[in-house]
């Protein structure tokens, strides 16, 4: 999704032309984010979980901290540090003051939470950096599975996708994941990333119902 405001690019690459502007909101959240750590705490004891995330798609890292209360099952406190792009700093604020409004969210409802939604709050993010908006989640997530391990409630840990889909490259569920959010949202793009499939063709009818999935997950339904 691209916002479709008419104003300035706030971005031109220099060697292809192609330029970018991002929303007021997407400004708002990046020039004063909330909820965002400059240290990490002193204490650990401070918080009761913490998750820390890395993107394969550029290397960028993101940590996040939460305080609980076990007994409402919900998240009251969400706070964050990146070392990830302006699209990065953006959703992952956006997403702290989603967890965190009214009182805080429950932990069901806050792993529900789709891309999509925080890109809409946003009021659009450009596709190519759909994989930025991302890591917060992914770092709640972890965080998230350390509460769950901390508190003994081992069936809630979520495991994320690591199925082999193509034993002959070792490509896996993850990988394909990953391929779909730096924009290879078609199986020739895909395979040009990975090779999946190559060399193995009864995986491509699994890997093209991935893309699918990946494509609506991250793009929304009408995505191409
Ligand atoms: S390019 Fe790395 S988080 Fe956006």
């Amino acid at each position: 999704m691209t916002t479709k405001r008419k104003q300035k690019p706030d971005v031109v690459n220099q060697y292809t032309g192609n330029s970018w502007a991002y929303s007021k909101e997407v400004r708002e959240h990046f020039f004063k984010p909330k909820n965002l750590l400059w240290e990490n705490p002193k204490s650990a004891t401070k918080y009761d979980a913490q998750g820390i995330v890395g993107s394969p798609a550029c290397g960028d890292v993101m940590r996040v901290w939460l305080k609980i209360d076990g007994k409402k099952d919900k998240i009251t406190d969400f706070k964050w540090r990146t070392f990830g792009c302006a699209s990065a700093i953006a959703a992952t604020s956006m997403l702290s003051v989603m967890v965190t409004e009214k009182d805080g969210m429950g932990i069901e409802k806050a792993l529900k939470i789709r891309p999509q939604d925080i890109i809409k709050r946003l009021h659009g993010l450009p596709d190519r950096k759909i994989h930025c908006s991302v890591l917060g989640d992914k770092a709640l997530r972890a965080a998230l599975n350390d509460w769950f391990k901390k508190t003994g409630q081992f069936d809630r840990v979520i495991v994320e996708g690591t199925r082999i889909i193509d034993p002959n490259t070792k490509v896996t569920e993850a990988d394909i994941e990953e391929a779909v959010l730096e924009g290879a949202t078609t199986l020739e793009a895909v395979q040009k990333k990975t090779k999946v499939g190559i060399g193995y063709p009864e995986c491509i009818h699994t890997v093209e119902e991935l893309i699918r999935f990946y494509r609506e997950k991250y793009f929304g339904p009408d995505s191409k």
